[in-house]
């Protein structure tokens, strides 16, 4: 089993919520598969950068030597998702969806004729297994009267249904903010969600 393990939290691991529970997904996923293989990409630490004119001219066929690192760069990060069988993505809620990091990387991933294709009949993903989401928000978004303004996990799912995995669970750390013990309350509840998970 090949596992895709990526964070995206700008804070470090013992203050981030989601990087703290998409270590234990990994864990637990490890345990259950102990010959799996583990490729851990941290876009906060090492940020792709984002997909502007020097990026698109890297991906034409006739780009310049000089731009061939860059192009090698993308390549690597839609390999590397092509070859999981299993995607963990840590991913903190700013300002009602993704780190623009973590959407840097999906812009690098979410291409055609590899990640998804157009057909007659519209988009169709070209990758199948699925996906763990560890997700964490000052605020409440699984419920409540903000739940419209959830664009994390709505759009992750989006995202990675559109590529073709369809198959995904989310564990959410939510409502950090709203209180001293806040915090520890919610990662509480996300232990729970993932005891459940790999019951
Ligand atoms: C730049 C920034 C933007 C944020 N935007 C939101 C937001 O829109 N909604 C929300 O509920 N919390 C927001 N937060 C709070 C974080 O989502 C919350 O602290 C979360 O627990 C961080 O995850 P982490 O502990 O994995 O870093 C924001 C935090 C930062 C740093």
């Amino acid at each position: 089993m090949n596992i895709l393990h990526i964070d995206s939290s700008a804070s470090a691991h013992d203050a981030s919520h989601s990087r703290r529970l998409s270590a234990e997904i990994v864990e637990r996923l490890k345990a259950a598969n102990p010959d799996a293989d583990v490729t851990y990409r941290d876009v906060a630490e090492a940020r792709p950068p984002h997909v502007d004119t020097t990026i698109r001219e890297a991906w034409s066929e006739d780009a310049g030597a000089h731009l061939k690192d860059l192009a090698e760069r993308s390549r690597v990060m839609v390999e590397e998702l092509k070859a999981a069988d299993v995607v963990v993505i840590g991913s903190p809620m700013y300002n009602f969806t993704v780190p623009s990091t973590l959407k840097a990387w999906i812009d690098h991933v979410a291409i055609a004729n590899q990640t998804f294709r157009y057909t007659a009949n519209g988009p169709e993903g070209l990758l199948d297994g699925r996906a763990y989401l560890a997700l964490s928000s000052g605020g409440v978004y699984s419920e409540g009267p903000a739940a419209s303004a959830d664009h994390l996990d709505t759009y992750l799912r989006t995202v990675l249904g559109f590529m073709g995995i369809t198959e995904v669970e989310t564990v959410r750390a939510e409502g950090t903010a709203l209180a001293p013990d806040a915090g520890q309350k919610a990662m509480e509840r996300a232990h729970l969600r993932i005891d459940a998970l790999f019951a």
